[in-house]
């Protein structure tokens, strides 16, 4: 028996018009989509995510929506950019809209820095521990590798540092996600028993 399709949620997390991320995000959708992956791009220029609010959030148009797509995904690829070393606020509203939904699934960050982004993925880092995430062992950055006029990818290494990642997200994403699934239908203990039916 073959396993279903992977899953995957790609999310832009910058809303500049002109953005390097989302060209980014743009390639590694395609790339995966022709892996046979299912990628769904949340991209907040589309759509937008109101200021995270503890007291609304859940109860906002559209919350029930977004939820369902996150709790779908295997795979989240985070795109950001490096804004004063850390993730952009439309990243980190994002994220603070979930966590249990996250746990036990793998993420995998790119980040738009000029200065290799790495307090960036540290923070990605951080969010997917506090949230029972895994991530790649590794982040990928980049600075001048994209034309955005021509929607492309303009530098060979960087695309093929993202073709590691591709390959990556999509193999290590489908052992994590096999086995996730089997923890959740399992009664072993375990970090994902928390997050059994009836137990959250
Ligand atoms: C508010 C703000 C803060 C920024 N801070 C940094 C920074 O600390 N380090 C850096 O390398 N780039 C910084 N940048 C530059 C962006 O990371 C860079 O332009 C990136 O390519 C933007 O990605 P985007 O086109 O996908 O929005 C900053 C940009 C903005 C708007």
């Amino acid at each position: 028996m073959t396993d279903a399709p992977l899953n995957i949620l790609a999310v832009v997390g910058s809303l500049h018009r002109g953005s390097v991320t989302r060209v980014v995000i743009a390639h590694v959708t395609k790339r995966l989509r022709a892996e046979g992956c299912k990628v769904d791009v949340l991209d907040f220029e589309d759509e937008p995510l109101a200021l995270y609010n503890p007291d609304t959030a859940h109860d906002r148009p559209g919350y029930a929506e977004l939820q369902a797509r996150v709790e779908r995904s295997d795979v989240i690829i985070l795109g950001t950019p490096d804004y004063h070393g850390g993730i952009s606020g439309a990243m980190k509203n994002f994220l603070d809209h979930f966590w249990h939904e996250f746990a036990g699934k793998l993420f995998a960050t790119i980040v738009a820095s000029h200065e290799k982004g790495l307090t960036v993925i540290d923070q990605l880092r951080t969010v997917a521990r506090q949230c029972y995430a895994w991530t790649l062992p590794y982040g990928v950055s980049f600075t001048e590798d994209v034309d955005v006029n021509g929607q492309k990818i303009v530098n060979d290494a960087f695309k093929e540092r993202l073709e590691m990642l591709i390959r990556d997200a999509r193999v290590y994403g489908a052992v994590l996600a096999r086995q996730r699934r089997a923890d959740l239908a399992a009664t072993e203990p375990g970090f994902l028993a928390r997050h059994r039916e009836g137990n959250g």
